[in-house]
């Protein structure tokens, strides 16, 4: 297959910088795919780290300032990976330059300033996408097949939790490199956009909308030192959230998430409950899909633990041979992969900005929510 080249001028250097340059050096080695990306630039405000970064992953050159890196005619694509602040600005600068994009989730910090992105680029005409990357576990991937093949029939519960425990010390601070998901300014809202969010994303992939909700949300600690400012100060993100929720097809929803869950570090859960069976995965076996087939004969019948490692698993036909296992970093190259295959067809992979902004739309009604005490309609 000829092959194009789509070059990848990356902003951010953490956690998700080196999770999607991992990607793109891998993509092409497992996936048949039209367009190789090239690693051209990657851009961060201190020159020595960013120089040592690019020469970690290959990166051709670097840059100090975004707007220059958008500037330049000899990227394609912009990878967004800082943090939620500075979404929106970067996104429509580069749609306006005609940069496909690649954003890290949450799209914005609040449905407004992701229905300015959502603009930007379809009035650009640009590919997008947000790395909501939970949907690419083969195993949440077969969950979604399975569904909407309607194998559980009517779907009567969908229950998710992401809990984590390291914001628990007081002595956290807010702010600055590391901590900035504990300032609201920068963050938008706490586990609600960062954690919530991406089980809302998952749970309208796989059961569709959310037409109304309700939430409470706890900050437990107050006031924390900010990095940058070095004062005590009103922490403005929620520390954990509860939510319930009608879905469009009848189905009740119950979500939670907390940085207060002591022992737990990552522990994405989710569960499906429907009229002839039901379905479970959790992050910490995640090659594993539990399911209650109530089809089975009576005295046979029980919850059985899929191994999703067969060639005929969502993904799986490109890694290695049945019964070996693939891990959370997989998830990135797998929407890479499907982002790229995109650009090919002319079907865009999910979830674009539009699709990312109903997210957003559920993260502010959470909130929102979460103050009021009341139900909200969406
Ligand atoms: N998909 C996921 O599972 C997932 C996981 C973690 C984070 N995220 C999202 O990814 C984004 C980044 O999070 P992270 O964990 O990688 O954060 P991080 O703190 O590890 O990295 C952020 C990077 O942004 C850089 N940065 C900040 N301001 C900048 C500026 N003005 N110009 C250039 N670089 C700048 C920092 O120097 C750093 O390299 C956030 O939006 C976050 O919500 C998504």
């Amino acid at each position: 297959m000829p092959r194009k080249a789509l070059r990848i001028g990356m902003i951010g250097y953490g956690f998700m910088g080196r999770a999607h340059s991992n990607a793109y050096r891998k993509v092409n080695n497992f996936f048949d795919l039209e367009y190789v990306p090239v690693l051209q630039a990657v851009c961060g405000r201190n020159a020595e780290k960013t120089r040592a970064f690019a020469e970690t992953w290959g990166y051709a050159s670097t840059e100090r300032d975004w707007k220059k890196l958008i500037a330049r005619d000899d990227i394609d694509a912009v990878d967004i990976c800082v943090p939620n602040d500075l979404h929106m600005e970067i996104a429509i600068a580069a749609a306006r330059a005609g940069k496909a994009i690649l954003c890290e989730k949450p799209l914005a910090r609040t449905t407004k300033e992701g229905e300015a992105m959502v603009k930007a680029v379809e009035k650009a005409k640009v590919p997008n996408t947000v790395w909501y990357n939970y949907r690419r576990v083969p195993a949440v991937s077969l969950i979604q097949q399975v569904v909407a093949k309607g194998t559980l029939g009517k779907i009567f519960h969908y229950r998710a939790n992401f809990l984590q425990d390291w914001t628990i010390n007081p002595d956290v601070p807010q702010g600055g490199a590391g901590t900035w998901r504990l300032d609201v300014d920068a963050a938008g809202s706490g586990v609600t956009g960062d954690l919530l969010a991406h089980c809302v994303d998952t749970a309208l992939w796989i059961n569709g909308s959310i037409s109304s909700l309700t939430a409470m949300t706890e900050t437990f600690v107050k006031k924390r030192k900010h990095a940058d400012t070095g004062k005590v100060q009103e922490v403005g993100i929620d520390d954990a959230a509860g939510v319930l929720c009608r879905f469009g097809n009848g189905s009740l929803g119950m979500f939670e998430s907390t940085r207060y869950a002591r022992g737990h570090k990552a522990l994405y859960t989710l569960e499906i409950n429907g009229e002839h069976g039901s379905l479970a995965w959790n992050l910490h076996d995640l090659n594993y899909v539990q399911f209650f087939d109530h089809k089975t004969e009576g005295r046979m019948r029980g919850w059985t633990s899929i191994l999703v490692t067969d060639g005929e698993h969502p993904y799986l036909g490109r890694w290695w041979v049945p019964g070996l296992s693939i891990g959370y970093e997989h998830s990135f190259i797998h929407q890479l992969a499907d982002f790229l295959e995109g650009l090919s067809t002319g079907k865009p992979a999910a979830p674009t900005f539009r699709d990312a902004l109903e997210t957003t739309r559920v993260c502010d009604a959470i909130i929102k929510s979460g103050k009021s005490q009341k139900w909200v309609t969406l």
